[in-house]
């Protein structure tokens, strides 16, 4: 689907299920590469991110196989220790299967991700790590080989709780020689639950939800089984929906706890919320009061909220300043809210909007993953037909957001 068009001002109603996490499932896909044997992921989102870490696995050696949402991968034979350079230029975050290469072969050969749309993106963290567990980093001819003879438990001590750091720091740790503490360690739900899931194919891990995580490393792993929870962001990004749309709807497949940052801004906008077990109702009658808002790590308002929490002030009431502190390229968006009327000024790292309600239809471009989303959820609050290009973007983390959406009662759909 390249087109998605958007007829606004229709309120949502009803209820809707929340994808797996994607965001905690690459790196569990990567985990899987540790252990020679099999691994069963269930609630696995059907998105491009997923299919292309499929694809990786793949050329690895790993035999896989996605029966609807539940992913066997059997990686009993890993032929070769390179990440595929196609692979890693399409999808930054293959950078997350050198942690599991390094600790199950003592190799691993990558290349620099390199930037995309919302920023840099450097892999510093990652690589120093990797050098605090005893591995040599060389560049040769572009590429970058990480290799050790043993991995040995260390201390390491992050400048910056980087998430994907975090991730590789566990998964290159879970066969070192003793112990190794990260402190400094992301706290985002998706660490707690590689936690836990590595835990549950045998490792040894302390501390999932601190800043200190403590690893104890084994010789080897076992076959293990594992659901994952639904996809915070998709579910956060729904409620920015419902937020610009108007409407009452109950968000279904997620832990409400996991949100508390986006639910609490969402409350001092206007939006009335009851939380579940498993869910969140959500009712908004009336435009939404804009805010000052600070992206910061967990438990701090996500940076993948950002541009659609910018897309509902855009068509809210008042003013707001949104500061973005985790990714400095991450306000793209902001030059397509435009062409929908939004008032918007971008100063350095902080973005001042004054609502406007309704905003008007016009055709736009998503710039990355979440602005694409945050488009649509614009669209919503739009007089007229929107018409957002290249959505290719949106379908690296969105199972279906038209298909979402129209069951909600959107007026929504996608074109090739
Ligand atoms: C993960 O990216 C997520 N991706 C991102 O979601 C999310 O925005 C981000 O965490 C922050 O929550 C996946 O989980 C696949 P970071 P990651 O390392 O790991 C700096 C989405 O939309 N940094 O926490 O790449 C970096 O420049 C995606 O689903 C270094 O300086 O994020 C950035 O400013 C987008 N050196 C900050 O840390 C490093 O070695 C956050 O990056 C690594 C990172």
């Amino acid at each position: 689907m390249s087109v998605i068009q958007v007829q606004g001002l229709r309120s949502l109603k009803g209820e809707i299920k929340i994808q797996g996490s994607k965001n905690a499932v690459l790196p569990m896909m990567a985990a899987a590469v540790l252990h020679k044997g099999t691994t069963v992921i269930h609630n696995v989102p059907r998105i491009q991110d997923v299919f292309c870490m499929l694809g990786i696995l793949q050329r690895i050696g790993c035999d896989c196989r996605l029966d609807g949402t539940t992913l066997i991968v059997n990686a009993s034979t890993i032929t070769q220790a390179e990440i595929p350079e196609e692979y890693i230029k399409s999808m930054r975050s293959s950078i997350i299967l050198s942690g599991p290469l390094l600790g199950r072969t003592g190799l691993a050969v990558t290349s620099f991700p390199g930037g995309c749309s919302i920023g840099q993106r450097p892999i510093d963290l990652h690589l120093y790590a990797f050098q605090r567990l005893g591995a040599v980093v060389e560049e040769k001819a572009e590429k970058l080989i990480v290799s050790a003879r043993t991995l040995t438990g260390a201390d390491i001590e992050f400048r910056f709780p980087s998430v994907g750091a975090t991730e590789n720091a566990l998964l290159a740790s879970v066969f070192a020689k003793g112990t190794t503490v990260i402190r400094g360690a992301a706290k985002e739900p998706e660490i707690t639950t590689l936690c836990e899931f590595l835990n549950n194919m045998g490792a040894k891990i302390e501390g999932a939800g601190t800043s200190k995580l403590t690893v104890m490393g084994v010789k080897s792993l076992h076959d293990s089984e594992f659901i994952v929870a639904g996809d915070r962001i998709v579910a956060g990004t729904y409620l920015a929906a419902v937020m610009a749309a108007e409407g009452n709807i109950f968000i279904k497949g997620i832990r409400p706890e996991e949100l508390s940052a986006a639910t609490t801004l969402a409350e001092r906008m206007g939006a009335e919320l009851k939380t579940y077990r498993d869910g969140l109702e959500v009712y908004m009658k009336g435009r939404p009061d804009c805010m000052d808002v600070v992206t910061s790590p967990y438990p701090g308002f996500p940076t993948d909220l950002q541009s659609q929490i910018m897309a509902v002030m855009a068509s809210g009431h008042g003013t707001g300043r949104l500061m973005e502190t985790i990714f400095e390229g991450r306000f793209a968006t902001a030059k397509e809210l435009r062409k929908l009327g939004a008032d918007i000024m971008i100063d350095g790292k902080r973005a001042i909007v004054h609502g406007l309600y309704p905003l008007s239809g016009n055709r736009v471009t998503a710039p990355d993953l979440r602005g694409g989303a945050a488009l649509v959820v614009a669209g919503l609050a739009c007089e007229g037909v929107t018409e957002i290009h290249e959505c290719y973007h949106i379908e690296r983390g969105y199972e279906d957001i038209c298909r979402d959406l129209s069951s909600l009662g959107a007026v929504i759909r996608g074109m090739e």
